[in-house]
């Protein structure tokens, strides 16, 4: 695996392998890799001549109050890691690389983005849009990878592809658990042995909504009032939200029709932890 900290070898790496005729694969990361981000690699790896791995903790996503500086890291074991998957290039910029002085331009999108997280984390998704499209036009992949984990990141990402006319693929893979159901999360290191205990509240809430909507309820407030009350009880657990939405257009919905696909989203405090989980139901 070759290690490319520079931004410029790494777009003219790309370029001679487009002009190769080579495909490109590209698993964006902040690093402290898992198992949910080696399922990336591995698709984009099944997929691709060739597959880059970005590792940046990027600043712009992050709130002044969230946890940028305490974000956690681990180099050598990430590199390992990426190795032993057969990844071809580590992407590994520094923050002045990407963001030197006098850097002012930004990818804002306008919906989507201020929907949900985009309400408890204002400038989160703005972060997202800018740093993935410096990513994209650095690392210039035939396709990208991405976790179901972040279904908003995902549908924003999409959109912005969209508009934006990247020559990209966007690959969406689906989430990967612990055998006790938490979605695996860089962030799930920052809980104690109880809180790691209560953490599974957002993966059982989520299972208690889909049986209500199994057993016939329709009525999306109802449906997130029961599954608020749900994720209160652990003694850790302040949520932000839970929420059914349109698979498509992450629209929230009154009433769910027959047919249909919808993204169930949860969002909680565990703690000062801040954890998402989510899944897809079909009506
Ligand atoms: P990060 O949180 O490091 O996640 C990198 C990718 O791994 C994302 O696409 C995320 O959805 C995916 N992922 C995380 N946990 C997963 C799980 N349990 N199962 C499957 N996939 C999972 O998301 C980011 O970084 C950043 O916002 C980034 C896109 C790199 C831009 O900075």
């Amino acid at each position: 695996m070759k290690i490319v900290t520079n931004p410029r070898e790494m777009q003219n790496i790309s370029r001679s392998l487009i002009v190769g005729g080579k495909t490109i694969g590209f698993v964006p990361t902040m690093g402290y890799l898992h198992a949910g981000h080696l399922s990336l690699v591995k698709a984009s790896r099944a997929e691709n001549d060739f597959t880059v791995v970005s590792i940046f903790v990027n600043p712009t996503q992050f709130a002044p109050n969230e946890d940028f500086s305490k974000y956690p890291r681990d180099m050598e074991k990430d590199e390992k890691l990426l190795v032993e998957e057969g990844v071809d290039y580590l992407f590994y910029p520094s923050a002045t690389d990407i963001y030197p002085s006098g850097f002012e331009t930004y990818v804002e999108q306008e919906k989507i983005a201020h929907t949900f997280e985009g309400e408890f984390r204002p400038t989160h998704f703005r972060g997202v849009t800018t740093i993935v499209s410096i990513l994209f036009n650095i690392v210039q992949p035939t396709k990208a990878y991405f976790g179901q984990k972040d279904a908003q990141q995902c549908a924003v990402l999409s959109r912005m592809v969209k508009d934006l006319w990247f020559p990209v693929e966007m690959v969406v893979c689906p989430i990967v658990r612990e055998e006790d159901g938490l979605a695996l999360s860089s962030r799930n290191v920052y809980l104690n042995k109880m809180e790691r205990q209560e953490a599974l509240i957002l993966s059982k809430t989520i299972e208690f909504a889909k049986n209500l909507i199994r057993e016939g309820e329709r009525d999306t407030n109802t449906i997130s009032t029961l599954a608020m009350e749900n994720l209160e009880k652990p003694v850790s657990a302040k949520p932000d939200y839970f929420l059914v939405v349109k698979y498509d257009s992450f629209e929230s919905v009154e009433k769910l029709e027959p047919g249909e696909k919808y993204f169930l989203l949860a969002a909680c405090s565990i703690g000062k932890t801040r954890l998402i989980d989510n899944a897809i139901i079909t009506v």
